[in-house]
């Protein structure tokens, strides 16, 4: 039987339904996470920058924003059985994890098993070819990078944003946010 989410259409805009499921999925992970606010927090500031990514390219917003809020909830259990929270482990750790919550929620299986691809290969450049996938991973450096280019001058930056980035979008926003005059408008297309 389909879930509730797989009778929608894919919209750019997520629907009524489709946000209740989503807030659904970000309850399920501030509860999992629990007393470590980091990784809430982390979570959410990569899911708002999936929903900025979502208004330029054009991708399923309920796949993209519960990656977006599961991709690192491998991280405990990485932690707990390998004692790393290194990407390989949270790739290892992070599908089971993935499962159970969304089938807690009720998800379709398709939706299960594209957000796990996902989180089985978040830290892996390229690994799934999808607009979801690249919106993640995007998302995700835009949030990462805040802390790691502090260092590094406007050339430095410039480089590693080109080398990163996998959309026109993320790039865009990663330059208006990390360099001093990058040229570009963030609400620019
Ligand atoms: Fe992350």
């Amino acid at each position: 039987m389909k879930s509730l989410v797989d009778m929608f259409d894919l919209l750019v805009k997520p629907s009524p339904a489709q946000k209740l499921f989503l807030a659904a999925v970000r309850a399920s992970m501030e509860s999992y996470f629990g007393a470590d606010r980091r990784r809430v927090d982390h979570a959410l500031q990569v899911c708002r920058y999936a929903e900025e990514l979502l208004t330029y390219i054009d991708a399923d917003p309920v796949l993209t924003l519960t990656a977006a809020y599961l991709h690192d909830i491998g991280i405990h259990e990485a932690e707990r059985k390998h004692g790393s929270s290194a990407g390989n482990w949270q790739e290892l750790e992070g599908p089971p994890v993935a499962r159970t919550i969304l089938t807690q929620l009720a998800a379709g299986d398709e939706l299960i098993e594209k957000v796990a691809e996902i989180v089985a290969n978040h830290h892996t450049p390229g690994a799934v070819d999808s607009p979801e996938f690249r919106i993640l991973w995007d998302a995700d450096a835009l949030v990462n990078f805040a802390e790691g280019l502090a260092s590094k001058t406007d050339g430095q930056i410039e480089t590693i944003l080109h080398r990163h980035m996998v959309t026109e979008a993320g790039l865009r926003l990663a330059r208006s946010r990390f360099l001093a005059d990058s040229g570009d408008t963030e609400d620019g297309r």
